[in-house]
């Protein structure tokens, strides 16, 4: 071994992990590489994924095929100065048609699946997919290229919207 590739070595050890060095070196090693606290879902925003059960930090939760969303909560304020929003994280699209009354859609695209290519067009009603520019009425029966946007039910709880998927 080279004294180039030595200290290349060296310097390699010196900056990982020592549970990772001592794996390298073919020591097991129980300790894990975190240092800070234990494993907190701080989410944010509508791209925070994969999160189950009581977890409230993004502002929904979601319980086998129930996400039920804080409309108050920040992450979701979008639906209310906008009228729509894309979660993303869900693959979901709310749109809010008054206070009282909401509705969700599967957000993959009928056409190719896209689910973060949405706008929505509120002269027609109508979302579109900028994947490939193909728009989708929002009454769960038209057909647009590909298929019909898949409606989901919703159920308004005070402030609480619950989608089963
Ligand atoms: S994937 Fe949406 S228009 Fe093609």
């Amino acid at each position: 071994m080279s004294e180039k590739e030595k200290n290349k070595r060296r310097e390699f050890l010196n900056h990982v992990c020592p549970a990772v060095a001592m794996a390298f070196l073919g020591v097991p090693a129980i300790q894990s590489c975190s240092s800070g606290d234990d494993d907190t879902d701080t989410g944010s925003g509508n791209n925070n994924g994969g999160n189950t059960g009581g977890n409230t930090d993004a502002g929904y939760t979601k319980s086998g095929n129930t996400i039920t969303i804080d409309l108050n909560h920040s992450n979701f304020s979008n639906l209310q100065s906008q009228g729509w929003i894309q979660f993303t994280a869900e693959k979901m699209l709310i749109l809010k048609l008054s206070s009282s009354s909401y509705k969700a859609f599967d957000g993959r695209c009928p056409h190719q699946g896209v689910h973060t290519a949405w706008s929505y067009n509120t002269s027609n009603n109508r979302f579109t997919c900028g994947q490939h520019g193909n728009s989708y009425d929002t009454d769960c029966v038209t057909p647009g290229n590909g298929g019909v946007l898949t409606c989901y039910n919703t159920t308004l709880n005070g402030s609480s919207l619950v989608v089963t998927t």
